[in-house]
Formats: structure tokens, sequence, C-alpha cells
């Protein structure tokens, strides 16, 4: 008998369904809520509404596409956490449903580390153990990968995440939200020498990018008291002076983590991912010391239920199932 799996993410304002059958990916549906873009951030009530709203059609769409029916399913997995509370019950509930009534196995998925698993989905595939730095607006972490469910965490941030650096300091150059991508693309119009921003200084492999966003605001009020136009006129030069603060602060760590601990196979995942920045950076930093460095498909970096399924996938057959009385937690320890 195939191991059929239904996936279910809803951690935070992606609602996500995949089908994997044996480890092969059989669909993948996602609906990216747009509820959020006018209020410069993801509003939690609005998300969990939204998830409502969507993970029905969203399941229906990746068993069609599928092409499985209910009584083909041998389990269904869910997002436990970590994430927005309220959107983590939607998927929680729905699952453990599912689970009930098909009288079929419950898997319970730790997201940050499901994240790795966008390496697992590709052809290109790192091999064990690596370093993984997941980067994303919800969390920016550096991990020893040592198979497909033992992964130590070597490194976190203390407050902001990576993405969030980006959206913050994107929003005080007025630009849209999310504003990463929109970071990203003025940077190649500029010049990443123009400015110099601080960088915290963390010890250990830790992150912290909460001062930058400070620094940022006092830096553009001091400007633009004697140029109104400063940031209009430096736009290209301010995000390209941003980006390369952010990355240098992700790669310092990453390559000093690869020196601490020998491990020559390196790869990055979440959203983040998408920076042209750190993708070149971290490749060329790879290439200097002769290490190998791992970009997974861009779909599979930002949030979705294939790397759900696909941690789900190898949790089911080393025999981790939850029951019913599993809850979604808002933190969930590693
Ligand atoms: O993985 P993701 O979709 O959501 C979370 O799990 O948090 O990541 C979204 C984050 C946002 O902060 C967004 O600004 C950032 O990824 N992002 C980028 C780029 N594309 C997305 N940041 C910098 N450069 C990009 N090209
Ligand atoms: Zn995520």
């Amino acid at each position: 008998m195939p191991i059929t799996l239904l996936a279910i993410e809803t951690s935070c304002d992606e609602t996500a369904a995949a089908v994997l059958r044996d480890g092969r990916l059989l669909a993948d549906v996602l609906v990216s809520q747009q509820a959020h873009a006018a209020h410069g951030g993801v509003v939690p009530e609005l998300a969990s509404r939204e998830h409502l709203r969507h993970i029905i059609p969203v399941v229906q769409q990746a068993m069609a596409q599928a092409q499985v029916s209910w009584a083909d399913l041998s389990a269904v997995a869910f997002t436990q956490g970590p994430g927005l509370i309220g959107s983590l019950m939607v998927g929680a509930a729905f699952a453990k449903t599912v689970a009930c009534c098909l009288d079929i196995p419950l898997v319970a998925v730790h997201h940050t580390k499901a994240h790795v698993h966008a390496h697992f989905l590709g052809v290109n595939q790192p091999k064990f153990p690596f370093l993984c730095l997941t980067v994303a607006g919800g969390h920016t972490q550096l991990m020893m990968v040592r198979d497909y469910l033992h992964m130590d965490t070597l490194g976190k941030t203390l407050d902001d995440a990576a993405g969030e650096a980006f959206d913050k300091t994107a929003r005080l150059l007025g630009l849209p939200y999310p504003g990463g991508p929109y970071i990203d693309q003025w940077a190649r119009k500029g010049n990443p020498e123009a400015f110099v921003f601080p960088k915290p200084q963390v010890p250990d492999l830790n992150f912290s990018f909460s001062g930058l966003k400070t620094a940022v605001l006092y830096f553009l009020q001091e400007q633009q008291a004697s140029h109104p136009q400063f940031v209009q006129n430096r736009l290209a030069d301010l995000c390209a002076s941003l980006e390369k603060t952010i990355v240098d602060l992700l790669l310092e760590k990453l390559e000093r983590a690869a020196h601490q601990t020998g491990i020559q196979e390196l790869a990055i995942a979440g959203g983040v991912a998408a920076n042209t920045r750190l993708r070149q950076e971290g490749a060329a930093l790879a290439q200097r010391n002769g290490w190998r460095f791992f970009i997974p498909p861009l779909r599979y970096c930002t949030d979705n239920a294939a790397v759900i399924a696909s941690l789900a996938y190898h949790k089911l057959r080393a025999g981790f199932t939850a029951d019913a009385s599993v809850v979604p937690l808002a933190q969930l320890s590693d």
C-alpha cells in the first residue's frame, strides 16, 4: 500500500495544502492572503478568518490536482507551531477532524524544521550533515541538519527576524509591504558601500536586527531635516546599503558556523532566500572556501505545505504520530 499523505500549513498568512505519495509530491496548492497588504504587516485576527475562508477550497483543489479521494489518504499532517495561534488552530482543527473521521494517523509538524525540507524536494540535495540558514519574515535560525528529522539549532534571532528587518526598514523608506522584494529591486541599481549602518555585535551564533531599524530611523530623520528629498534621491543607495548590512550579518554567522563545525555543505531556506545579494554572496563565500552552497527552488522557500508534507512523511515512517489531544503552540521549542 502506498503512503498517501495530506499536509496542511496555516502558521501565518498562507493557507496551503499538499499531497505526497511515497515521498513524491502530487499536489501543492497555496493561497497567499492579500488582505494584509493595506495594513503594512500581517494582522493575526484577519489571518485566522482568511484561513477559515480558504482551507476547504485549498484542500479540495490539492486533492483534485493529486487525483486522490478521502479513501486514498493514509495520514494527515498539520503545522503545530511556531506561528500565529489563531491561524495554527484552523489547520490543527481541520487535520484532527480529517484524522478522526477517516481513522488515519495524525502527524504534527514543526514549522521551522519543515522549512529545511525545501532542500529535499528538488534534484540538487545537500548531503548530511549540512548547515541550513532559515531566513523568513517570522524566523531566522541557523541549524545543523543531521538527517531528515534531527536538527540542532546553533543560533537564532534574539529579536526581529531577517525578513522583518527588510520589511521594517522598507517601511521607513516608504516602500510597500512586504518590503524585502522592493529593497532587492532597488538595491540592484544602488551602491552597497554608499552608507554604513551599525551592525549589532551578538556573541556566539545568534542574530539581532532590531537595532538596525532604530539606527535607520534616526539616520533618515537627521538627513531629511536638511534634505527633505533625501530618501527619494538616494533610494537605490539606501536599499543597496541596507541589504548589504543584513546579508553581511547573516553570512558572517553562517561562515563562522562552518568553521566551528567543519561542515562544508551550506544551505539557505525561507522567504529571504529569494534575495539576490544573499544568493550571490552566499555562493561566493562557499566558492572562496571550497564549500558547496544550496538554494532550494523558490516556491519551496516561502511558506508552503509541500515542506510540511515532506517532514511529516519522514516522521510517519519513523513512527512519530500524534493523538487527538495534540494542541497547536505559538511557541514551539526545537
Ligand atoms: O518565508 P516567508 O514567506 O514567510 C515567513 O515564514 O515568515 O518569508 C517572507 C519574508 C518577508 O519578510 C519578505 O520581505 C522576505 O521574505 N523576502 C525578501 C525577498 N523576497 C521575500 N527579502 C529580501 N529580498 C527578497 N528578494
Ligand atoms: Zn515560515
